[in-house]
């Protein structure tokens, strides 16, 4: 793999100032390639806890970098881009959830797309790779499950012993894909699979042979003998599987599939970080201790529950 100037930079840079850089597998290959590591949400948590180094940087959105900061206090966490949130995230009302909590008998499960905020009102965190695992594992049969409807709906599908409540969230991204379009790329391309996110809405999910979140369905790609498959997840998805699997066949499920938050953050968002001090460049994502505190509960009974 040859290194662009601007990324000969980066990977010198982080290397004396001892700085982690993560980045979500919905980033540009070139980030990807000056990452210390790259994944699904789950796995990003997981890696920035037991990272050695006291910097991370975070190239995705703000629930993310909000994540790392929960599970690890003592390290400087930075949001390569500012400005890259998740609409879903931001979705529900923390006192309409306090309330609902007060009100029923409900253990409330959080996708980890909500900001640390929410998550303070949350019992348990779950991603898409571990929420029907996790929702099965809780100890009571009356759940309440946001932001997003079709995650949501997913893991009801799947435990029908539970008795689970959804509230009105979604992506905005994953849910504007339509079964007719999910129809009529099977037509397209009738040797290929479908594979898709559990974020699309139940019509898509139906057609499919596949649904996991962003790095099974990379982890299953990888793993296939087949050799054509339509990607109904972020675009960004394809060319990181061409890269990885050059002989393979990729089809985008839709071309509305392009998280405009995930692409805000460029290459030259991350050599300014790694050049700048902290707080000149990106932002420096602070918490306060109830926050922390209470959030963070969230996320460990997550881990707890998902190993
Ligand atoms: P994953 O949990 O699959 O990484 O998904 C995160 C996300 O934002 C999907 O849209
Ligand atoms: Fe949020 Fe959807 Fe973008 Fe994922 S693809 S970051 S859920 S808006």
């Amino acid at each position: 793999m040859k290194l662009s100037q601007a990324q000969a930079d980066i990977m010198r840079l982080k290397q004396e100032k001892d700085i982690c850089i993560l980045a979500h597998s919905y980033q540009a290959r070139e980030i990807i390639e000056v990452a210390d590591f790259s994944g699904d949400s789950y796995q990003l948590s997981v890696f920035a806890a037991k990272a050695p180094q006291k910097t991370v940087i975070m190239c995705g959105v703000r629930f993310m970098a909000e994540t790392v900061k929960l599970l690890s206090p003592d390290k400087t966490v930075i949001l390569a881009n500012p400005e890259a949130g998740c609409p879903m995230a931001e979705q529900i009302d923390k006192e309409y959830v306090s309330r609902l909590k007060r009100e029923n008998d409900y253990t409330i499960v959080a996708y980890i797309n909500t900001t640390a905020a929410l998550k303070t009102v949350c019992d348990v965190c779950v991603t898409s790779s571990s929420a029907v695992d996790i929702v099965d594992k809780i100890d009571n049969k009356n759940i309440l499950f946001l932001p997003d409807r079709n995650l949501g709906a997913y893991v009801a599908a799947k435990l029908p012993h539970k008795s689970i409540k959804l509230l009105d969230g979604g992506c905005p991204v994953h849910e504007a894909v339509s079964g007719i379009e999910a129809k009529k790329a099977k037509a397209a391309h009738p040797n290929s699979e479908l594979l898709v996110h559990p974020e699309c809405i139940s019509e898509v999910a139906e057609l499919a042979d596949f649904i996991g979140s962003t790095s099974a369905i990379m982890d299953y790609v990888i793993g296939s003998d087949k050799t054509e498959f339509i990607i109904g997840t972020e675009i960004s998805i394809i060319e990181n599987l061409q890269y990885l699997c050059p002989d393979k066949r990729f089809y985008s499920l839709s071309h509305k599939l392009i998280c405009a938050d995930m692409k805000l953050t460029t290459l030259p968002d991350v050599l300014n970080c790694v050049k700048s001090d902290v707080g000149e460049y990106g932002e420096e994502i602070t918490l306060d201790k109830e926050t922390m505190t209470a959030a963070r509960a969230c996320i460990e009974k997550m881990i707890e529950l998902g190993t």
